[in-house]
């Protein structure tokens, strides 16, 4: 089944998306930092399951503020991956993210992570950016890629009106 997403309303996600958050990364954040963090402006987070209804196995931050939106962080769990999931997870962060306005969304990657780069490639990002050790919490530090994709298209998508066609 496809995987399904949906949107969680800022504190009642709180606990769920820490969870998947350090299940996910090492060290992971704390429900107090991801509280933070949707306390803010403009930011996002989204769920997803394998399939609708079922408990959620990935999420994705994001904060949409006037012509760009910045992916702060997404994962899934382990066990869940390969699934579609995190595809799920981008394409809706992207639809929102364009129907909230931004032109441009765009993400800090670790040089690595070979996984997050095929998905963000895949998705149309490219490499914008290099910066030299910012991943400081690997031994030795990792360097970060900054990638973006523009939204033009999806923007545009979103503006037609299916209804405006005659029949
Ligand atoms: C990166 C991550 C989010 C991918 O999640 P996922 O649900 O397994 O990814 P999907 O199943 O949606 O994969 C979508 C596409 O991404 C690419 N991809 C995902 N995992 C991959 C892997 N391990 N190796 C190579 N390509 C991979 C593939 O192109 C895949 O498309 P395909 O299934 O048609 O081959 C997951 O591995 C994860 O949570 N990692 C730890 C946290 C992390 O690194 N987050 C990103 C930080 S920027």
């Amino acid at each position: 089944m496809t995987p399904a997403t949906w949107p969680i309303i800022a504190s009642d996600a709180t606990a769920t998306v820490a969870a998947l958050h350090r299940a996910c990364f090492a060290p992971g954040w704390s429900d107090a930092a991801v509280g933070a963090l949707l306390a803010g402006t403009g930011t996002i987070a989204l769920l997803a399951g394998a399939e609708p209804a079922a408990a959620p196995v990935g999420f994705a931050l994001f904060r949409s503020i006037g012509e760009e939106a910045e992916v702060l962080a997404l994962g899934v769990a382990p066990e869940a991956r390969r699934q579609r999931i995190a595809a799920a997870l981008l394409i809706e962060l992207c639809g929102r993210a364009a129907r909230l306005g931004a032109r441009r969304v765009v993400l800090e990657v670790a040089a690595t992570n070979a996984a997050a780069l095929a998905l963000y490639r895949r998705h149309g990002f490219t490499i914008i950016g290099v910066r030299c050790g910012y991943f400081a919490r690997f031994v030795p530090p990792v360097d970060g890629l900054t990638m973006a994709r523009s939204l033009e298209v999806t923007r545009r998508a979103s503006d037609l009106d299916p209804g405006a066609c005659p029949g």
